[in-house]
């Protein structure tokens, strides 16, 4: 085990922007800043109904989760062709390589663009192009995770899996994302069975709002290999254990947390607690074009707010690349990078 040299407090900033690290929670269709939504609705003829930049960024003012996906259907609603889904993903890839992310597994939503009758193709070729891209231009590697939308039934995403998977080597797995109260994972039981069946990687958001018993059912049913958000298991003692001992990541995102008002208070959110209690936790930016901030603003604002320090900053980075989907030759190049970061920013204290 690397030992995590001691960090001065007003340096800690500086080394968790510096520090490697995977980024496994961003919604590609989240990235959108109101400056591209502006900019594609021109060059797309889309009206939208508000008059500038700033009337839509004021817009931008949450009370949970279904408020925030009203508007973040709406701003998606620009999007049309297969240069659009490329220039949002490049957008987003470069912003992630300045955060010095050199991993990202991207998730989208087909089912939000197919049902505005853009071809599924589009979707996916756009973003794959803008993540083979990345690779060889902007040196980071980049995979893409297909989510279903749980508020709409488990045949519509079985119709969006075959329509998908004349392209499954464009995507490495699939996940559940949308209104998660009221459409528990077992709703997608079948589906994420044959997903399984196919080899795809499996992922589900449970425990954002919805109680752990989703999380249990997200595992037990589903089979998933990560939660996302998962915060709510720290309510529940045994799954707390169950997740520490089997070291199912969980993909955290505190400023989310925060905006969506499921810890309203940075101060109270439970990360620190979750790592503490030997869960692979992660760090990530969940939409950051509407919750105010990246990967490095989520790591410095929960751990100003919870006064963690370099071993958490440590502990999360290394958990990012353990909880990837990439190759085990990758993870150790990634963990080896880390390990060099922390020991020249000692040298430079
Ligand atoms: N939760 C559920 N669905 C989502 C989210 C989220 O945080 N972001 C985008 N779709
Ligand atoms: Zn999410």
């Amino acid at each position: 085990m690397f030992k995590v040299p001691p960090v001065a407090a007003e340096r800690l900033p500086a080394l968790l922007r510096a520090m490697p690290k995977a980024e496994l929670h961003i919604h590609i269709e989240g990235s959108l800043e109101p400056e591209l939504i502006f900019a594609l609705a021109e060059r797309n003829s889309v009206r939208l109904p508000y008059a500038s930049v700033q009337e839509l960024r004021s817009a931008y003012a949450f009370t949970d989760l279904q408020s925030f996906l009203d508007i973040y259907y709406a701003g998606a609603s620009v999007l049309l062709h297969e240069q659009d889904f490329y220039d949002m993903a490049r957008a987003y890839l470069a912003r992630a390589v300045a955060d010095n992310v050199v991993h990202a597994e991207i998730f989208f939503d087909p089912q939000t663009h197919t049902a505005r009758g853009v071809p599924i193709e589009t979707v996916i070729m756009g973003l794959h192009r803008a993540c083979e891209d990345a690779r060889t231009l902007l040196g980071i590697s980049a995979s893409l995770i297909l989510c279903f939308l749980r508020h709409l039934s488990e045949e519509e995403a079985f119709a969006t899996l075959e329509q998908a998977l004349p392209l499954q080597d464009k995507f490495i797995g699939v996940g559940l994302d949308s209104s998660e109260l009221g459409h528990p994972p077992e709703k997608f039981a079948r589906v994420f069975a044959r997903c399984r069946e196919l080899g795809l990687r499996r992922v589900a958001h449970a425990g954002e709002e919805g109680p752990p018993a989703y999380i249990w059912s997200a595992l037990d049913v589903l089979q998933v290999e990560r939660i996302d958000h998962g915060v709510q298991a720290f309510q529940d003692a045994a799954l707390l254990q169950r997740l520490a001992s089997s070291r199912v990541p969980l993909t955290v995102c505190p400023l989310s947390n925060q905006k969506l008002r499921v810890f309203p208070d940075l101060r109270d959110h439970k990360l620190r607690q979750l790592l503490d209690a030997g869960l692979c936790a992660t760090v990530n930016s969940d939409d950051p074009a509407y919750f105010g901030g990246y990967i490095n603003d989520n790591f410095t604002q929960v751990f100003a707010a919870t006064g963690m320090g370099a071993r958490h900053a440590y502990e999360l980075a290394s958990n990012s690349f353990e909880a990837s989907f990439a190759s085990a030759a990758d993870k150790r190049a990634w963990q080896h990078k880390l390990k060099e970061s922390f020991e020249r920013f000692v040298e430079y204290d």
